[in-house]
C-alpha cells in the first residue's frame, strides 16, 4: 500500500541512535554517522516507491553544536560528501531538497553547495527537507517577528512564516532509538501530527520500518480536537 493509500502526505523523523549503533560495536561514533547517512540514502531512494509528497530529515540542530568540535566536523564532512555524491540522483528522480533551519550559518562552502542543490532540484516532485541548523522555538520565533513586522500576529500568519510553510501539512512524526520527546523538532507543525516511536537505532532504520509506521499510521483514529 502506498502512503497515499493510507493518508500520509507528510512524514518527519528524528534520526536518533548513530553513537549507540556505533558503541555497541566498538566503533569510532564517526561511523554510527556514516552508517546514519546510508540509512537516509536508501530511506530516500525507497520512499520514491511509496508516494509520500515529503520526507522531513532531522540532521543537525541548533543544539548540536555543544558535542565536541570533532565530532561537529564528522556531521559537516558527511554533509559534503552527502550533497556531492546524492545530488545527481535527486535530480534524476525528480526529487527536491530543502532546507529548514538557520542554514545560512553554516560554513560558507555548504551553504553554496546547498544554494545550488536546491536550485538544481527545484522542479523535483517528491520533496525531502532536510533541518540543518535547525531549533524549532528560533523557527516559531523567526517566524512570529516577521508575521508582526506585516501586522498580524495569528496562528494562520506566524504558519504563513514558518520554514515549512510550503509543504504538506505533518503527518506523522517518527523517532528512533527508543527515546520518547521531541528534542526542538517541528513543535508547531507537530500540534496535531501523530507520533510513533521505535527502539531501532537509525542506522537500522529500513523502508520496511517506515512503511511498519505508515501501517500502525493508518489505524490511528484523527480527531483534530473535535469528536
Ligand atoms: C543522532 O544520533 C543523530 C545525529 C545527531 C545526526 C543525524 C545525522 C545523520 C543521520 C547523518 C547526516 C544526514 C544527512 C541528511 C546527510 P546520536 O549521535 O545522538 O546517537 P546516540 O544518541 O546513540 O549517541
Amino acid at each position: 500500500m502506498t502512503a497515499a493509500a493510507r493518508g500520509a502526505r507528510h512524514v518527519a523523523i528524528i534520526m536518533d541512535g548513530n553513537g549507540r549503533w556505533a558503541k555497541r560495536r566498538h566503533l569510532p561514533r564517526v561511523v554510527g554517522h556514516q552508517r546514519g547517512v546510508e540509512a537516509v540514502r536508501a530511506l530516500v531512494r525507497g520512499c520514491r516507491q511509496l508516494g509520500l509528497e515529503c520526507l522531513t530529515l532531522y540532521a543537525f540542530s541548533s543544539e548540536n553544536w555543544k558535542r565536541p568540535e570533532d565530532e561537529v566536523g564528522d556531521l559537516m564532512n558527511l554533509m559534503r560528501k552527502f550533497i556531492k555524491s546524492d545530488l545527481p540522483d535527486f535530480i534524476e528522480h525528480g526529487v527536491r531538497l530543502k532546507i529548514i533551519g538557520d542554514w545560512q550559518g553554516l560554513a560558507p562552502d555548504i551553504v553554496t553547495m546547498l544554494d545550488d542543490a536546491l536550485e538544481r532540484t527545484a522542479g523535483g516532485s517528491m520533496t525531502v527537507a532536510v533541518a540543518l541548523n535547525y531549533g524549532s522555538q528560533q523557527e516559531i520565533a523567526r517566524a512570529a517577528s516577521r508575521a508582526a513586522a506585516k501586522g498580524q500576529v495569528t496562528p494562520e500568519a506566524i504558519e504563513a512564516e514558518l520554514d515549512t510553510a510550503d509543504l504538506p501539512p505533518l503527518d506523522l512524526l517518527i523517532r528512533t532509538s527508543g527515546e520518547v520527546r521531541l528534542s526542538n523538532f517541528l513543535l508547531w507543525q507537530a500540534a496535531y501530527a501523530e507520533m510513533y516511536f521505535t527502539d531501532v537505532l537509525w542506522p537500522d532504520f529500513k523502508v520496511e520500518h517506515l512503511q511498519a509506521a505508515l501501517d500502525e499510521f493508518a489505524t490511528r483514529e484523527r480527531r483534530y480536537g473535535g469528536r
